[in-house]
């Protein structure tokens, strides 16, 4: 099925959960999504709420010192990658990222923007934006397709 480009707006982080995890429970495998946005925006939250969809009983943590955390146990692997400290894109290579990009789990960048020019075609591209007008814990989600390798914008 297509996928439609989407945007939700949500005035919670138990609604943000709520959205990734509903979207890890029909995630097929080989599906990479892209988290963008400021610091302190949701991207973890979101990559909780993604655990949780697919049966993942573990606490998910921002991996700190390493760029990327496997969580296995669930209807399919995650690795949620965390790339703010990243110094350049070919630190994505040693730690193997295309072969979990191309792979048969759930793939989860956060601040994927500093490794877009490796960022696989079909990558499912996932903004979420602050509008402080609207209260302190409103977001809008926007959920897009990527339709060529290299490419978030
Ligand atoms: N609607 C919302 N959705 C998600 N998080 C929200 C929302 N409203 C408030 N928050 C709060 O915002 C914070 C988001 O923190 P989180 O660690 O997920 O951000 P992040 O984007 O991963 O930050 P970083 O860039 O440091 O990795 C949490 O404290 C959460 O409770
Ligand atoms: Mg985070």
């Amino acid at each position: 099925m297509e996928f439609v480009r989407k945007e939700i707006e949500v005035s919670s982080p138990e609604e943000t959960y709520n959205i990734a995890k509903e979207f890890a429970e029909s995630a097929p495998a080989g599906t990479v999504i892209a988290l963008i946005g400021d610091l302190g925006v949701g991207k973890t939250v979101f990559t909780k709420g993604l655990a949780k969809g697919l049966g993942i009983d573990d606490d998910v943590v921002s991996p700190t010192f390493t760029i990327m955390e496997t969580y296995d146990g669930g209807r399919l692997p995650l690795y949620h990658f965390d790339v703010y400290r990243i110094g350049d894109v070919s630190e994505m290579e040693e730690v193997g990222f295309d072969e979990f990009a191309y792979g048969n789990g759930i793939t989860v960048v956060e601040w994927a923007g500093l490794i877009e020019e490796i960022i696989p075609k079909g990558t499912i591209k996932i903004e979420i934006k602050k509008d402080l007008s609207k209260g302190v814990d409103y977001r809008k989600i926007i959920m897009d397709k990527t339709e060529k390798e290299g490419y978030l914008s």
